[in-house]
């Protein structure tokens, strides 16, 4: 099998995770969570998003978070920007990175920022080039790719033609979104061989949700064919509150795992990064579905009990 030597895993837990948490996650347990992700080596992460409070009032905290958090040389802060509001919410909170969104399929998108997708590109205009004139990296996801909540099947060309759309914009890195999780590997080579017969591989990053447990397989592929970047969420945490049936992202820790059990290296240090997710556990007080996480745990306790008996 051809794989990269490396992967850049592009955490979105802080961001992609919290979004869907019934509780608000207190601001300093935010700090908190981003701190040790960036102490378990992630380098890439989405801190938050400035969108309207009205729409996500988990993240009304992020011009906090993003003020808050510590950033070392060397780690790339990112937030979700939906209009110039946004953008200049996040450039006076000292962001030097934004990703603009849209979907590939027309309902998701009125649903998820009340236009329609021709409206949502012309929007980015009062966006980007401010972005990039203020020396702000701009990346994009476009959502709904493999499946939308309410149209069902989406056109394979879409993403494609987004995707051109937005390069031409300025735009660094384009992330295909699975939002639903309903992606296979089959239909993922698909999309791909048609976005990098026109792109370079750089371009694009990977953004699988795992509702039906096909994130990994998915990531696979996508790695086979030459695309080393991958969303991913600590723990598994996430979902899209504007997309019904949307679980979580794939767990950071379980394609971190795979990774370096296939010698593709990352630079994560896997045991801080589980740690980083069994404490993020407790910020949102719930399981997380991560496997990789649940074995860890169950490992642990197995070894508590075993020097219990011992001892
Ligand atoms: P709207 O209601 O059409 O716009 O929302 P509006 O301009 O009328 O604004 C509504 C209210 O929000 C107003 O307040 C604005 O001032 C305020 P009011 O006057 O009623 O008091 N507002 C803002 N406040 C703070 N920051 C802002 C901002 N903008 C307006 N930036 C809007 C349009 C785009 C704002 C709204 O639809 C929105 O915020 N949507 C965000 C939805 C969202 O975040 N969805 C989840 C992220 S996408 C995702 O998860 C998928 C992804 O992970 C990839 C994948 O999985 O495929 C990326
Ligand atoms: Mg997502």
């Amino acid at each position: 099998m051809k794989l990269p030597a490396k992967a850049t895993i592009y955490e979105v837990g802080p961001r992609d995770g919290l979004q869907n948490e019934a509780r608000q996650v207190p601001t300093a347990d935010k700090i908190r969570f981003i701190d040790n992700l960036v102490k378990a080596g992630i380098k890439d992460i989405e801190i938050t998003s400035f969108v309207s409070p009205k729409w996500i009032p988990q993240l009304a905290d992020a011009a906090e978070v993003a003020r808050g958090v510590a950033r070392p040389a060397g780690v790339r802060m990112s937030a979700l920007v939906p209009n110039r509001r946004g953008l200049d919410t996040a450039l006076a909170a000292g962001m030097k990175e934004i990703a603009v969104f849209l979907s590939a399929s027309e309902t998701h998108n009125k649903k998820n920022v009340n236009k329609s997708i021709a409206e949502t590109l012309t929007a980015f205009q009062d966006v980007i080039p401010h972005a990039l004139a203020a020396k702000v990296s701009v990346r994009a996801y476009v959502s709904t790719v493999y499946g939308c909540p309410y149209e069902g099947d989406v056109d394979p060309a879409k993403a494609l033609e987004l995707v051109s759309k937005l390069v031409d914009q300025g735009v660094y890195q384009v992330s295909l979104g699975d939002t639903i999780g309903v992606a296979n590997p089959r239909q993922v080579e698909d999309v791909l061989s048609r976005v990098i017969a026109q792109h370079p591989p750089e371009v694009i990053a990977m953004h699988f949700h795992d509702t039906q447990g096909t994130a990994l397989a998915n990531v696979l592929t996508g790695l086979t064919m030459g695309i080393t970047t991958i969303d991913a969420a600590a723990g598994g945490l996430g979902g899209c509150p504007y997309a019904p049936g949307a679980s979580g992202n794939l767990a950071t820790e379980d394609v971190v795992a795979m990774l370096h059990s296939m010698g593709v290296d990352t630079g994560i240090d896997l045991d801080k990064l589980t740690d980083a997710s069994r404490v993020a556990a407790t910020y949102v007080g719930h399981e997380l579905p991560s496997k990789y996480l649940k074995a860890h745990l169950g490992k642990q306790s197995r070894a508590r009990r075993r020097s219990e008996l011992d001892g």
